[in-house]
């Protein structure tokens, strides 16, 4: 099996030393971590750890004024010495202070799980420096990985933290909308008082660890069970698939639920649970997982969709037909006949791989027993989604579960699916005591969903002129052993795969292909970002075809409010994608200048090139509703009570929605007090994903705002223009110089315990697609463009992406400091995507082999806000969260054919593939020089495979 932990060994001692200016004598064994003393023994949880090996930097304490990883360092090397972490930064350095403040301006904490690790790093080389340059900057936090911001803000926010500027004061009422509000739960960040799933031990935690298959596919067979827990004081209980006192079954989309808790006599794929051990905590850490008394029989596996899509492949679920779980179809038009009438008709293949998401938090959490109900306190993206799911592996009522999310450290998707909470509520049910589990980097990359491989097949048609007539798409998605996302992204990418462009006559098919591997689930984009490598690349080598600017070709076709989109559907309003161009025109122009002319004078290998990539993306549920419910009060104590039930994974929504609330309400921020997600207390406001809390729940929080509102001025009989003041224990009305003010302790507490509630549900109008896909799946679309400028070493085959400049139609930029948040860290992981990341199952389950982007690799990126309103969104705002990441890699990628002249089909575009590529006949120059750009594209014929027509 799997092994989850190293256990250390080693009696115990007494180690002095000091932590935070304060002597410590503390009874550990020598060969103990620093980090697990720290956090476990000495209850620092603001030091945070994310791989226990040295690749993350989120432990990163100070070693006598030193950043060291404390995960590296053994509790017997700090005899003496003096330990600083997040929470002694105060005391230690009078920067400081002014540091935090500056990471709340500039919104460098996004999840904040990163954000200890980099303020210790970055407090280290403040104290030496007080006006550091960019690049002292990146060396000091160059070891701290972030999967949220893109780093830039946290390079400004470091540079910017000795400059005595502050953040713009708490907006008036009615102002909050559109002001550059310090994120609301920001100071728990910046404190490293924020918890997180492994922050917290209930007393009397037992541990829970699970026991999981080495082998992708696999039959097994216990031993003597009852004689292992014997032989082992400690370990309380064997639990397995015989323990689930409900249904041994979860998933996301109740009609696709197939997962199982516990594998019953087959895995279906490496890192599978087959049991689950529980215990005291040391008993848990000190036990051989070697001796666990399972036995394995190893299968063939089916690991490719080739392979398992074969007329002789054993079915992997035998109700799934050739092992796919759904196909996808958007059809619209004559796409043959258009094809073969269009002038130019290029076609191609693309590919890409698993990718990990990488957050910094490993999934982590615990449940508890309260007679008759479980509480499950984990980091999770969809607390009211887990509540059904686990209320229906216990067999008990979902009122029956409570999920209390907690912070969450990154989630990007994977977080939607159940990790730790089956295992811990199970636990804790049986055993009647609280029970913990904290899964390793390892495990969590083994067994947590990733970003589907694709393997995509595209035919363009378009006339001389250049405009687009005709799109033939089919993408096959290896959604792995279970069903996850997998039918989201079959459905979601038919009906994105044409991009926000024109496209008379069309055909998208797509499959949910299983196979004996990870499971495949929701990643930012939910198959979008794959289809974008397809569509944008393709779109290029149609352009240069037919000899017209690549930018230009796509403003020339790109959707308008009044043409239909694939599926028929004529949005009317909001269409913000050629806003998006156009505001790239001047800098497309610029950098293409001065990368021929960087070109033109190169001797070396190193050739610039930029490439551009556009994108769309319908936000909510495709097709299906997916409602929000907000709740807001006005407490006798004259503060507002607002149940926010989305929970925020970093991206903002605590801070948004509030925002939106207030000026609907027509009250000042300062007055909200925050109820976050808490299925006991907060109403469903779905699950944060498909960037749909801004647009959804946002649009809840408007309508809860209006409603309590108009009982405020219900109350005072005025009209709906009067004037609203809070204050202490009163609101007062006032219209035409009169006001009435309300002492609002007189007043009776409805059943909700306020004296007045606005509550609000918002479901976006959209509709069931027909046969061939032809309705109303989304009631808004976000637009974005991305241009990137790279610079290509030809004999390395590195790639330096020098700048990205990102405009983006967010409807109306509620926080445009949040907004740009999220539009730099789609960015860095679309770099990622484009150049560095791909999970290889059974092969560098860490963060050393799976490489993510590092503040070194990230170049500046520009935002630039586009606001198109739509007048379903809330004061005209759409999401932003998964339309950051779609259009980077493509753009990446047509930058690096710009500047060297080779199509990378397969992502992500690592140095052997590029050389591959260069080396490659069809790559030479026409005068024989391997890897330098060609200028006339000799290429064309061999790869870019066109079919011309009638050219
Ligand atoms: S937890 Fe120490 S470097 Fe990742
Ligand atoms: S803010 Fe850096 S990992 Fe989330």
């Amino acid at each position: 099996m799997i092994a989850t932990t190293h256990p250390l060994s080693g009696s115990q001692t007494s180690i002095a030393f000091s932590v935070n200016g304060k002597s410590v004598n503390a009874a550990v064994s020598p060969v103990e971590r620093l980090s697990k003393v720290l956090r476990d023994r000495l209850g620092l949880t603001g030091t945070k750890v994310g791989c226990d090996a040295g690749d993350c930097g989120a432990c990163t304490v100070l070693l006598d004024g030193e950043p060291i990883c404390s995960c590296l360092v053994a509790a017997g090397q700090i005899e003496g010495h003096e330990i600083t972490t997040v929470e002694g930064l105060a005391t230690r350095a009078p920067i400081y202070d002014q540091l935090q403040k500056s990471f709340l301006r500039h919104g460098a904490a996004q999840c904040g799980a990163c954000t200890p690790g980099m303020l210790v790093s970055a407090t280290a080389l403040l104290e030496r420096c007080v006006a550091p340059t960019e690049d002292a900057v990146m060396d000091a936090i160059g070891g701290v990985l972030c999967r949220c911001t893109g780093y830039r803000k946290i390079i400004t926010g470091i540079q910017d933290a000795c400059s005595g500027k502050i953040a713009e004061p708490s907006p008036l009422a009615g102002n909050a909308v559109g002001s550059r509000l310090v994120r609301l739960d920001g100071q728990s960040k910046v404190d490293g008082a924020e918890i997180f799933g492994a922050d917290e031990i209930p007393a009397g935690a037992l541990v829970v660890r699970a026991i999981r298959s080495p082998y992708q596919h696999a039959r097994f067979r216990f031993g003597d069970l009852d004689a292992f827990v014997a032989a082992h004081p400690g370990i309380r209980r064997v639990l397995t698939a015989k323990d689930i006192p409900g249904e041994n079954r979860y998933g996301v989309i109740p009609r696709f639920a197939d997962q199982p808790v516990f594998a019953e006599v087959e895995a279906r794929f490496r890192g599978e649970a087959v049991a689950a051990v529980v215990g005291e905590a040391e008993a848990i850490d000190a036990l051989d997982y070697a001796s666990f008394p399972v036995a394995w029989q190893d299968l063939p596996a089916l690991t490719t969709i080739a392979a398992a899509l074969a007329p002789d492949a054993e079915r992997i679920h035998p109700s799934r037909e050739n092992n796919v779980l759904v196909r996808g179809r958007v059809v619209h038009g004559d796409v043959e006949k258009s094809l073969a009438d269009a002038d130019v008709v290029v076609e191609d293949e693309y590919e890409s791989g698993f990718i990990e998401h990488a957050y910094i938090e490993p999934e982590a959490g615990f449940a508890r027993r309260v007679n008759d109900r479980i509480e499950i306190q984990a980091c999770t993206q969809a607390p009211y989604m887990d509540r059904a799911d686990i209320a229906q592996i216990l067999g008990i009522p979902p009122e029956a579960v409570r999920i209390i999310p907690t912070a969450v450290g990154g989630g990007f998707g994977s977080k939607l699916d159940l990790s730790v909470q089956p295992f811990v509520a199970l636990a804790a049910w049986l055993l009647r005591q609280p029970v913990r589990m904290v899964y390793s980097r390892s495990e969590s990359i083994v067994s947590t969903t990733k970003r589907h491989p694709s393997h995509i097949r595209v035919r363009v048609g378009a006339t001389r002129d250049g405009k687009l007539t005709a799109m033939d798409f089919t993408a096959d998605f290896n959604t792995g052993a279970y069903s996850s996302w997998g039918p989201t992204v079959a459905a979601r990418v038919p009906v994105h795969a044409s991009g926000p462009y024109y496209v008379p006559h069309y055909r998208a098919l797509t499959r949910a292909v299983h196979t004996h591997l990870v499971p495949a689930g929701a990643f930012r984009g939910f198959g979008v970002p794959q289809t974008a490598i397809a569509q944008e690349q393709i779109y290029d080598d149609l352009a240069d075809r037919l000899g017209i600017d690549r930018l230009e070709f796509r403003i020339m076709n790109a959707l308008d409010d009044q043409t239909p989109t694939v599926t028929g559907q004529v949005l009317g309003e909001g269409v913000g994608i050629r806003a998006c161009f156009e505001a790239l025109r001047a800098k497309w122009s610029a950098a293409r200048a001065e990368a021929a002319t960087f070109n033109a004078k190169a001797s070396g290998p190193v050739r610039h090139g930029v490439g551009i990539a556009g994108m769309w993306y319908g936000c909510g549920n495709t097709s299906l509703p997916n409602p929000s419910t907000i709740r807001v009060g006005l407490k006798a104590n004259g503060r507002i009570a607002l149940h926010q039930g989305a929970v925020d994974i970093g991206q903002g929504s605590n801070t948004i929605v509030t925002q939106i609330c207030a000026d609907a309400l027509g009250a000042p921020i300062d007055r909200f007090d925050l109820i976050s997600g808490d299925t006991s207390i907060t109403p469903d406001c779905g699950k944060t994903s498909a960037s749909r809390q801004t647009f959804v729940t946002g649009k809840a929080a408007y309508m809860a705002g209006i409603e309590l509102r108009r009982a405020i001025l219900r109350l005072a009989d005025a009209c709906k223009c009067a004037v609203i003041g809070f204050a202490d224990g009163t609101v007062t009305v006032r219209k035409d110089g009169k006001q009435r003010t309300f002492s609002l302790r007189d007043l009776p507490l409805d059943k909700n315990g306020y004296v007045l509630t606005g509550e609000a549900t918002f479901d976006p109008p959209t509709s069931p697609l027909d046969e061939n896909g032809q309705g109303t799946p989304y009631a808004v679309f976000g637009f974005g463009a991305h241009l990137a400028e790279v610079a290509v070493d030809t004999e390395l085959g590195t790639v330096r992406v020098l700048k990205i400049t990102a405009a983006h139609d967010v409807g109306r930029a509620i926080n445009p400091t949040l907004i740009e948040g999220q539009i730099e860290g789609g960015a860095a992981q679309g770099l990622g995507m484009a150049l560095m990341e791909e999970f290889f199952p059974g092969k560098g389950e860490n963060l050393h082999d799976y490489l993510i982007p590092s503040a070194g690799d990230m170049p500046p990126v520009e935002s630039i806000l586009i606001e198109v309103p739509s007048s379903i969104g809330p004061f005209g705002a759409k999401g932003i969260g998964e339309q950051a990441v779609i259009p980077t890699a493509p753009a990446i990628l047509n930058a690096i054919h710009d500047a060297i002249g080779v199509r990378i089909r397969r992502v992500p575009a690592t140095p052997d593939r590029i050389r591959a590529a260069l080396v490659a006949p069809a790559s030479r120059r026409p005068d024989g020089r391997a890897g330098c750009p060609p200028d006339s594209r000799p290429d064309a014929d061999a790869t870019i495979r066109p079919e011309e027509k009638h050219a």
